[in-house]
């Protein structure tokens, strides 16, 4: 464990807060195309009521509410994070669900145990190899023969933020390496949607079937073996 990097993005986080975003309707509408394509992925589980869920790097855990709303038991949902006082209003907004201050290089569960492991933005927080390396291996470990990673992160550089880097195909690869990539690209650049203003109900649907114009790769990595 790096505790160095552990302190890099804790730092980071407190400084950074999103919260302009939450009223900005280019941001929302991204969003709600992201969560349909999610649905749209889950409609085609098989028994996804009775799946054990992992959120890794779960923020505020709305990712997880999504989960239940698709119908998942809440006693299935599970969601780990660095951050303290993200995993404290976590728990305040869904206390059904099991919410753990932790580092995701260590992940306190057995062998085997979870369905789906989704994995949000998160491995582009992450500078340090050996951390990301570690923390690939964690949810390799836990996740159930048969069970799936839901992937959504960054493909891009961030050119005004260094403490992000672009996860390409290559880089999640290397992190999975037996693992099939069924990726796509998603989610209008961000700094164009929230520059949409009111126009965003229009234009961003348009802007958003613009390939190169997407930031994000979103999908399923499945073991080859
Ligand atoms: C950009 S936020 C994404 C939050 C959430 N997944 C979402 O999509 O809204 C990245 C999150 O990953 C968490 N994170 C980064 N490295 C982590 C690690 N090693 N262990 C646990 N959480 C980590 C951060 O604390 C932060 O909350």
């Amino acid at each position: 464990m790096n505790s160095q990097e552990v302190d890099r993005i804790k730092a980071f986080y407190r400084r950074w807060e999103p919260t302009y975003d939450h009223g900005n309707s280019g941001y929302l509408r991204s969003l709600d195309e992201r969560n349909m394509h999610l649905k749209h992925l889950l409609a085609g589980f098989p028994g996804l009521a009775r799946c054990r869920i992992l959120d890794v790097g779960c923020g505020y855990g709305d990712l997880l509410n999504l989960f239940h709303q698709q119908g998942v038991s809440a006693d299935g949902l599970v969601g780990i994070d660095l951050l303290p006082n993200r995993i404290e209003t976590a728990r305040q907004r869904y206390p059904d669900f099991t919410f753990k201050e932790a580092n995701a290089e260590e992940i306190d569960f057995p062998d085997n145990y979870f369905d789906i492991v989704t994995v949000f933005t998160v491995f582009s927080s992450i500078l340090d190899r050996n951390m990301a390396h570690n923390v690939a291996r964690g949810i390799m470990r836990v996740l159930a023969s048969g069970g799936v990673i839901v992937w959504y992160d960054m493909r891009y550089p961030n050119p005004w933020n260094r403490n992000i880097r672009p996860m390409t195909k290559r880089r999640i690869s290397e992190l999975f390496p037996s693992f099939e990539l069924r990726l796509k690209a998603l989610t209008l650049l961000p700094p164009l949607a929230r520059h949409l203003g009111r126009g965003a109900n229009s234009i961003h649907p348009l802007l958003s079937t613009v390939p190169i114009l997407r930031s994000h790769y979103f999908g399923l990595l499945r073991p080859t073996r």
